[in-house]
């Protein structure tokens, strides 16, 4: 590959002014347009060299007249020799080649000008090292274990933009084409790509070799177009019942072919449910789901060829946590919603990202639901959400879910919880604004109007707008929601003698005073009153504007001034409510006293929690009242207002020591104990078999009972590990193991921590490993901890690694062993930083800044990381949560102990 001569193109611009400078764009030119792409790929897999080689043929369409074809490739080698650019009346050539590093471009410069409306084949060979990059075209390996043989395997991944690595091509996703695809390998291995076999022949010169052609894929983008050569088996064969009846294969290494296989049995049921809640037709006959040994990602959803990361398969049956099979199931879900959303129908560039993985989000929360309603998984991971965005996004720095994107690195940055989880809150946000029926009617439109196409965000709101017929201006009230970060807090005064309520809304920070000077949002606003406690009822009774000011409404049905009035039913939006005094104690007398807790939902009882504890920390409320709400705990049944009471009260009691740190001690056993008391014996679980609804809030009970030493917990731990360890043929149910393994810790010494060490060292079963990495942190004596955390650190396994921030993680959770654990950290910084990926680091820091107590243990914090690169970013994340926290603690904490004093 030639670079472009820098002083020839000096003299090329005084020469000729009207020529443009480098192509300083990071997007392709629009004047050609790829309509088809021929590729044909060899794979070799040899013992001693692993590599392909291959070619494209690209039909393309110039749109304008140019003298260039511009594409992207990157680390390939082109054979420019062989580079051709025909049409069907003559033959062009090139004169220069130029290479842009940073966008990956490469650019051949024409000796004629490409003509507007013809076509044109451009053919390009080239090769490549396969390398386990995890991107592009890479290899893979696995061992068979009875014949210590290794096997090696080939596979692509190539979103968000790693197919230029594998093939010279137009990678970005407005670029969509039809594909052929040939692969060549040795007979050994099964080829797949998106599409079924055409058929195969010999190779002409290559022993045992073979092509094979497969059908054309549909109209795709890039980053959607995969294959792979490989010899996993296929553990079964089966057909769906969708329109297509589609057949699904699914292929894994030998020894996992006895798993569970979550994917297997959901997949069909999910694409067959699909289809009938987008009432669009799944337009494939086949999906393969690979699960291969190393990805990037949980999964990709590829056309026709699934793929699966195995290190997140779930061990076998009854072998793994309930939790780490939902969060598979949830993956599993979301693939097939791309079916529909990324696959169907594309955002045309990465800044809209959210269009396929917030809606993907939230469609697979809808259909776990919708597939096993019992099991709440949907529910709990909206609210599991919801509490995290109104954690996270108070702070100043938090981006937009609709953020724009240039080079490759930001486009990869662009894959976070913003995107995906926030996403999905967005998405609930419109089903729950305009109702079910105008929604899913807009998103069957929409699915339909953009069918095999490529959407801007504006799209989805003008589909969504023509359904339901709407009285507002839905785009400029989403685009407040999706172009900016943060949520609002609104206020809500009511005048009890007119019914009138007044409003306003300002941006929440936590940690920062409250400005005048604020963005603001279009707040759909619906209201519930006590006397019609409907909280189905999410579609808006008006707005709070924006630009925003001072607005006064009157509801209808006046409500009675001895009546509560709850806004935002459901949470359906991201925003706090703060509402005057009366209002909140009518709300709580309510909650508190009434039979069902006042008809409240159970999000809304979460979330009135959320907020008054929020507002307290800012000062906007007074810690005694928000207390007095916390009573209301004490008759609640429901897991998750107290799943998000719990895990904010263990957030700010964490930053408390001395006399105020026992005081919260006493305070949470006594919150605690009546529900623990409502639960059976945690000693008899092993027999009684709980099942699967009931695990996530038997799990809160008795985990949180038992770190705060309610009653008999530990006891019952104890007795729960000794009939285990005692021989018993009960088994003890993986669930409550990590429980009982804990307190066995905390409350053992040296010969119980080496028991548990050494049953972690033999174990060949990587679930049953996280759950005794994780226990193993509940030892008191850092000296033994530091033997695990040597031992760990030592090894190169993938999964020792997990382990090790698994333990840390427990560890930084319990007082006495942060300190010691945090400077281990500290000394052993560089290195950390070499093995854990910069998201991993920042959970580390983020879990020791939740848990420093003083300035001092923050700044040296800052002291001893700054000079490492890696730890840019993850430090000032740690560093901004340390400043709320001790500023809570110099303006808050006297308020709040000194109110839960008065109630102990
Ligand atoms: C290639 O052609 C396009 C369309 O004519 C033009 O916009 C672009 O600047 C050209 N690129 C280079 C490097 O000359
Ligand atoms: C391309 O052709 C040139 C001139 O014929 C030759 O020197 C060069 O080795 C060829 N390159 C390759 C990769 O075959
Ligand atoms: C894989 O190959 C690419 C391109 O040659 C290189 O940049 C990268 O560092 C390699 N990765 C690994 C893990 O070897
Ligand atoms: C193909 O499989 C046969 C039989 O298992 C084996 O003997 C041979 O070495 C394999 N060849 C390659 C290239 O993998
Ligand atoms: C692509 O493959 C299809 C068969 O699936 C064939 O009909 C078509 O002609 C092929 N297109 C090209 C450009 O080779
Ligand atoms: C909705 O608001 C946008 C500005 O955000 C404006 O461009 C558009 O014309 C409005 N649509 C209607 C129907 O008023
Ligand atoms: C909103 O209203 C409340 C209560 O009247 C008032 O205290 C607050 O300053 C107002 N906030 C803004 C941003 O206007
Ligand atoms: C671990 O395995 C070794 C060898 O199989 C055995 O001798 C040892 O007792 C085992 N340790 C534990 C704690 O099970
Ligand atoms: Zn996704």
């Amino acid at each position: 590959m030639s670079q472009l001569n820098e002083l020839c193109w000096i003299f090329l611009l005084l020469m000729i002014p009207s020529t443009p400078a480098m192509y300083d764009h990071y997007r392709l030119p629009t004047a050609l347009e790829p309509l088809h792409y021929n590729l044909r790929i060899l794979t070799h897999l040899e013992s001693t060299d692993q590599w392909f080689e291959g070619s494209v043929n690209i039909d393309l369409l110039a749109r304008e007249s140019t003298k260039n074809i511009t594409l992207h490739a990157a680390y390939l080698k082109i054979d420019e020799n062989r580079t051709t650019v025909r049409s069907d009346k003559d033959n062009n050539c090139f004169t220069d080649i130029e290479v842009n590093e940073v966008y990956n471009f490469y650019i051949l410069h024409l000796c004629q000008e490409l003509e507007k409306g013809q076509l044109y084949q451009l053919e390009l060979h080239f090769s490549a090292k396969l390398n386990d990059s995890l991107s592009g075209y890479y290899k893979s390996s696995y061992t068979d274990e009875s014949r210590k043989e290794v096997h090696r395997l080939a596979i692509t991944q190539f979103s968000p933009t790693f197919a230029r690595q594998a093939f010279p091509c137009f990678d970005e996703p407005s670029f969509k084409s039809t594909f052929n695809v040939t692969l060549g390998h040795h007979k050994n291995y099964t080829g797949l790509t998106g599409m079924p076999v055409l058929g195969c022949e010999e190779h002409d010169s290559l022993e045992n070799y073979i092509w094979c052609d497969h059908e054309q894929l549909l109209r795709t983008s890039t980053y959607l177009v995969a294959y792979a050569v490989h010899d996993l088996k296929n553990a079964a064969t089966e057909e769906s019942d969708t329109f297509n009846r589609v057949i699904f294969r699914n292929w894994m290494q030998p020894k996992l072919l006895d798993r569970e296989m979550i994917s297997r049995q959901m997949a069909p049921k999910l694409l067959a449910l699909y289809e009938n809640l987008f009432q669009s037709n799944f337009p494939l006959r086949k999906i393969d789901q690979l699960t291969v040994p190393t990805h990037r990602f949980s999964a990709m959803e590829n056309w026709g060829l699934v793929v699966f990361n195995e290190e997140r398969l779930p061990e076998n049956q009854g072998v793994d946590l309930q939790q780490q099979k939902d969060k598979y199931a949830e993956t599993v879900a979301h693939e097939y919603a791309h079916q529909w959303f990324g696959n169907l129908v594309t955002m045309k560039w990465w800044n809209d990202l959210w269009l396929k993985e917030g809606t993907s989000t939230y469609f697979a929360y809808l259909a776990l639901d919708i597939l096993q309603p019992d099991l709440t998984r949907g529910e709990r991971f909206i609210a599991k959400d919801l509490g995290t965005f109104f954690g996270k996004d108070s702070s100043d720095t938090v981006p937009a879910i609709s953020k724009d994107v240039k080079d490759p690195s930001q486009i990869l940055g662009q894959f976070t919880e913003y995107v995906y989880e926030k996403g999905a809150l967005t998405v609930r946000m419109l089903h729950k604004l305009i109702g079910k029926e105008s929604f899913f009617r807009g998103i069957r439109s929409f699915l339909s109007k953009y069918s095999l196409g490529n959407v801007a965000q504006g799209d989805l709101w003008d589909s969504l707008e023509e359904a339901a017929h709407l009285d507002f201006n839905l785009s400029r009230a989403m685009d407040s929601w999706t172009l900016q970060g943060g949520y609002p807090l609104v206020t809500l005064i009511r005048d009890y003698k007119t019914g009138g309520l007044t409003l306003n809304q300002t941006r929440f920070y936590q940690g920062q005073n409250i400005s005048k000077n604020s963005p603001c949002w279009w707040v759909p606003l619906s209201f519930v009153k006590q006397s019609l406690p409907d909280f189905e009822q999410t579609t808006p009774q008006f707005w709070l504007e924006c630009p925003s000011s001072t607005q006064v409404v009157h509801l209808s049905g006046v409500p009675a001034p001895d009546e509560w009035i709850i806004l935002n039913p459901q949470v359906s939006t991201i925003f706090r409510v703060n509402y005057d005094e009366h209002n909140w104690d009518l709300i709580r007398e309510s909650y508190c006293n009434d039979p069902n807790s006042g008809g409240i939902h159970k999000l809304n009882r979460a979330q009135l929690i959320d907020d008054f504890m929020a507002l307290a920390s800012v000062k906007l409320q007074k810690y005694d009242k928000a207390f007095s709400l916390l009573e209301c705990l004490k008759k609640e049944e429901d897991l998750l207002p107290w799943q998000r009471g719990v895990g904010i009260l263990n957030g700010l009691g964490a930053l408390l020591h001395g006399q105020e740190a026992k005081e919260f001690k006493i305070y949470m056993k006594r919150l605690l104990l009546p529900l623990y008391n409502s639960f059976p014996k945690l000693a008899g679980i092993a027999l009684s078999k709980p099942a699967l609804k009931d695990i996530p809030f038997l799990q809160f009970v008795y985990s949180q009972s038992c770190r705060h030493h309610v009653d008999d917990c530990i006891n019952q731990a104890k007795l729960l590990n000794t009939f285990h360890r005692n021989g018993s043929q009960v088994e003890l149910p993986i669930d409550f193991q990590k429980i009982a393994y804990c307190s066995f810790l905390e409350e053992g010494g040296e010969k119980e921590f080496l028991t548990i060490f050494g049953l972690f060292q033999n174990s060949t079963n990587a679930a049953q490993r996280r759950i005794w990495a994780s226990a193993l942190g509940c030892t008191r004596d850092f000296k033994l901890f530091e033997q695990f955390l040597d031992f760990t650190f030592k090894s190169k396994e993938k999964l020792f690694s997990d382990c090790y921030m698994i333990a840390v993680r427990t560890a930084l959770s319990r007082e006495y062993m942060v300190t010691p654990t945090g400077n281990y950290i500290l000394s052993h910084a560089k290195t950390l930083g070499e093995i854990f990926k910069k998201k991993e680091l920042t959970g580390l820091l983020v879990s020791l800044a939740e848990n420093l107590q003083s300035r001092e243990e923050l700044e040296q914090l800052s002291v001893h990381l700054k000079d490492l690169k890696e730890y840019e970013e993850p430090l000032r994340k740690a560093l901004d949560l340390g400043q709320i926290n001790q500023k809570w603690l110099k303006d808050c904490s006297s308020d709040f102990s000194e109110a839960l004093r008065k109630r102990i």
